[in-house]
């Protein structure tokens, strides 16, 4: 099949999360399978190139949308990368999602509009590009508006054979919320401008474009599959996704173990495997000295991830000056709010030598978090599937998580007697469920025979993305016989 993946990322060109990691596995392992796969993605300004420049299709001159070009590039795994270039919309400066501090609404809607806008077009047979999508598999709100554009494509009088259309729900935290105002300028036909359309409190909202018009809805681990069908994670769409229930597929992300595997990392100082587990320590070693940390027996935490409430980092800081003082250690990495940036910086500098933060984003340095540190600390509030515990787990750092979407369908508990599951599960997702976690974390480091059973049978955990492709591909096909039937 002929599959369209339209995304804001994809890593390693342009990445701020797991959505850029997924962006660039899933297609690869969709691909394996035997599909003709193209991503689609914003040519931002200033992004490094990657890859060959095949050609250049100038897009049709669309009323009321900036002009702008599709670079053909192919990158040298062989997937085909389109960029989406309009040096006016995606300026030099322009990073995915613009300044949080200061948005630029109607600038950031125009970006998402316009690549929404092209995805729908180009799973239109009659586009001028000499390749069509059977499927647009959109990703998250930048391209929410595509299933909806496809919608208004396909019903317009003496429309081409079109499409259908797949959303996954990356996080459903982030919905692109505009004024309806914008609803003129995007080109939202006034019928679906009301609530069984685009509206969301009286404003417009692009992932619920995409939870009405797609034809099938997924998203990131069975368990958030369920949990946003209800109001305490459905971020006020719970609504709209239990009408949509029998679309609603939860299919759990993979890793790709050709870029996360400590056998081969590059990025670490030591490679070792399940049967090598001792070389792991030069790992730590390194780690501590990179970080300015002291030698030490006790464990060493470790943190990596977009400091937002939704990563538990303040029950972390809460906790911290308590097990810190039984010589433990954390090293921290991420970037995010800036009250917590500055939180981390206070218990680092309170903490010399046990404590360290890096505020930034820095992939060699994920690398050697995920290698040299020996527990890490994920207990986020929700997470829609999280990939850093998987990564975590695949390195034989056994992983601290709350009992919550995806980290409860890769993790299994170690249990009381540790001879069994490959993390820390927590009872609850609060303050003393993660502290009696990091409780039994301690009493676990005492006793490394069962540890390193921990580890190992974490490392044996498969995350390949075979099942996930396999899923999303026999939902493609569902979609598209209805087409040919
Ligand atoms: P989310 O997508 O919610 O941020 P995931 O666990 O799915 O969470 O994916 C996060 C990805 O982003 C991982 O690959 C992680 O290593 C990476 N990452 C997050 N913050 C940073 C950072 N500050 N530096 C380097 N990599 C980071
Ligand atoms: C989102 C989610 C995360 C998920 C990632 C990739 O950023 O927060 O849980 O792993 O997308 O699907």
């Amino acid at each position: 099949m002929k599959v369209l993946f339209a995304t804001p990322e994809f890593a390693p060109l342009v990445k701020t999360g797991g959505l850029g990691d997924v962006s660039a596995a899933l297609p690869r392992a969709l691909r394996a399978l035997g599909h003709d796969v193209r991503v689609l993605m914003p040519a931002y300004g200033g992004m490094a190139a990657l890859g060959t420049l095949q050609r250049v299709t100038p897009l049709p001159a669309w009323e009321g949308w900036p002009a702008a070009q599709l670079l053909h590039t192919e990158l040298p795994d062989g997937q085909i990368l389109w960029l989406l270039s309009c040096p006016a919309l995606y300026p030099s400066s322009c990073t995915p999602y613009g300044d949080p501090e200061a948005p630029d609404l109607h600038a950031q809607a125009l970006r998402f509009g316009l690549l929404s806008r092209v995805a729908a077009w180009l799973a239109m047979a009659d586009n001028t590009t000499g390749w069509h999508a059977d499927v647009l598999h959109a990703n998250d709100w930048p391209a929410g508006l595509a299933p909806l554009y496809l919608r208004q494509l396909r019903d317009a009088p003496g429309a081409q054979r079109a499409g259908k259309s797949v959303v996954t729900l990356h996080n459903l935290a982030f919905q692109g919320v505009f004024p309806m105002h914008l609803a003129d300028m995007l080109q939202v036909a006034p019928v679906h401008r009301g609530i069984e359309g685009v509206e969301y409190w009286g404003q417009l909202s692009m992932l619920k474009a995409a939870l009405q018009f797609a034809d099938a809805i997924t998203t990131v681990s069975p368990t958030y599959a369920a949990e946003i069908q209800q109001p305490a994670l459905g971020a006020g769409l719970d609504g709209v996704l239990r009408v949509r229930a029998a679309s609603l597929h939860g299919i759990l992300n993979g890793i790709d173990t050709s870029i996360w595997n400590p056998a081969s990392d590059p990025l670490i100082a030591a490679n070792y495997d399940s049967t090598t587990l001792a070389r792991k320590a030069a790992n730590t070693r390194a780690l501590r000295a990179r970080a300015g940390l002291a030698p030490s027996t006790a464990p060493l935490f470790g943190f990596v991830g977009r400091l937002t409430t939704q990563k538990g980092i303040d029950w972390i800081l809460a906790s911290a000056p308590r097990w810190l003082a039984t010589g433990a250690q954390l090293v921290v990495l991420g970037r995010g709010d800036a009250a917590l940036e500055h939180a981390l910086l206070d218990l680092a500098q309170a903490h010399p030598g046990s404590v360290h933060a890096t505020l930034g984003f820095d992939e060699t340095q994920a690398h050697l978090i995920e290698a040299g540190a020996d527990c890490f600390l994920m207990p986020s509030r929700f997470e829609p599937c999280g990939l850093n515990q998987m990564y975590s787990m695949a390195y034989g750092t056994p992983p601290v998580v709350t009992p919550t979407g995806g980290l409860a369908d890769t993790v299994e508990d170690v249990g009381e007697r540790l001879e069994q599951g490959t993390g820390f599960v927590m009872e609850t997702a609060s303050q003393e469920g993660f502290d009696a976690a990091i409780d039994r974390v301690l009493g676990a480091w005492r006793q490394p025979q069962l540890w390193k059973g921990i580890q190992q049978r974490g490392m044996a955990r498969d995350f390949g993305w075979v099942n996930a492709a396999r899923h999303y591909s026999a939902i493609y096909a569902t979609l598209t016989d209805h087409t040919t039937g």
